[in-house]
């Protein structure tokens, strides 16, 4: 058996590349872990034993809400793996996950716990319906105006995920395929804060997104349909993101402060230590708007990820093992009350509270 603390890992072969996960390895190897690929397809106890298990199962928990038994099955049998093992430190925990993958969950949670100064989450509805005066009734009653994005309801797991429209008038119902998301569009200047969120550290990249959009525009456009690689991608080129000259000078910068604010209450909100999110500016109020939460996002753009993650689950690993000699010494305790109470001290306690103290 290796005494070396192993960390378990099950990511995918494109995003291992896209990391230079071999990097990791040996970043492991000189913190005094093991790192291991774990195959899900298999039985995970003949596999272990693990200290950590990082994973981005996000696509299987898309296929698994998309009635996919197989996908249904792995799940499963990882959640009863880690029940049998609570004491795997788990990044990031499977419950916490599953609701960001359903955009209306995720957005709801946001609406209702976000509670920060000068940062919103835009006004939503689900579209269940392909009747157009049911969801123009909707869309009302949320006070949603045109024009707004429509998103699929699943945040991940095909690229379907991801094909989105921008709606400008009630003609442009037609285009939304339910089960989707409504969202209020916000204009922002045409940028995107990517906001990349390693515990509780952070890193910001500016990337393209939408042109600001106007009254007028809702006669005149037609749906836009888009992926959201085409719009906000650093080498995206949309004809969609070219600002009028007017609007140029309404951009502003984003305050430090703020995305620090928003990256503690998200970290806290969804229980998470990979997770990204998208942030623009609206135009007129300077408000942030949180458009979308990513379960492990891309990091490469992210400056020394790994050495970070490493670091993360080092102090992950201290707080755990404080916490096991915490309730080493509470359990002690509770003996050696129990000793006062039953007027002696057994051999047994005595060999534990050595063993304690050590
Ligand atoms: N509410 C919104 N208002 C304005 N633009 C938006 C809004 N939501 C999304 N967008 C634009 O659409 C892109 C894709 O949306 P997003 O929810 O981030 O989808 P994905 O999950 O595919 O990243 C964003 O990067 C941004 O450019
Ligand atoms: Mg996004």
């Amino acid at each position: 058996m290796c005494d070396k603390y192993v960390i378990g890992y099950s990511i995918s072969e494109k995003k291992r590349q896209k990391f230079n996960w071999n990097d990791f390895y040996s970043i492991c190897e000189s913190e005094g872990f093991l790192l291991k690929m774990i195959d899900i397809n298999s039985d995970l106890e003949s596999q272990g034993p693990f200290h950590v298990f990082i994973h981005k199962l996000t696509d299987k928990f898309a296929h698994a809400e998309n009635g996919d038994q197989n996908a249904k099955a792995i799940i499963s049998r990882i959640n009863e793996y880690f029940c049998q093992h609570p004491e795997i430190i788990v990044i990031d925990s499977l419950d916490n996950i599953k609701i960001l993958i359903n955009r209306y969950k995720s957005y709801e949670i946001l609406q209702e716990h976000l509670q920060l100064n000068d940062v919103f989450t835009p006004r939503f509805i689900e579209i269940k319906s392909k009747s157009n005066i049911d969801n123009m009734s909707m869309l009302k009653m949320a006070g949603i105006k045109f024009p707004f994005i429509c998103k699929p309801l699943v945040a991940q797991g095909s690229n379907d995920a991801h094909k989105m429209m921008v709606i400008f008038n009630e003609q442009g119902l037609n285009d939304c395929l339910p089960p989707c998301v409504a969202q209020e569009f916000i204009n922002h200047n045409a940028i995107l804060y990517k906001i990349y969120i390693v515990g509780e550290h952070f890193h910001v990249v500016e990337r393209p997104s939408f042109k600001n959009f106007y009254e007028e525009d809702c006669t005149i456009l037609n749906t836009i349909f888009f992926r959201s690689h085409d719009i906000s991608k650093s080498d995206s080129r949309s004809k969609w993101s070219i600002l009028s000259e007017e609007d140029i000078p309404l951009t502003v910068k984003p305050k430090h402060e703020i995305l620090e604010k928003i990256v503690k209450k998200i970290t806290e909100l969804f229980g998470l230590l990979l997770v990204g999110v998208d942030v623009v500016i609206e135009n007129h109020t300077g408000k942030y708007a949180i458009i979308d939460v990513n379960i492990f996002p891309g990091y490469d753009s992210y400056p020394n990820f790994f050495e970070q993650l490493i670091t993360c689950i080092k102090k992950l690993s201290i707080g755990q093992k404080k916490s096991q000699q915490h309730s080493k010494i509470y359990m002690l305790k509770k003996c050696l009350s129990d000793d006062l109470d039953s007027g002696f001290e057994s051999d047994e306690k005595k060999k534990y509270s050595i063993k304690t103290n050590k």
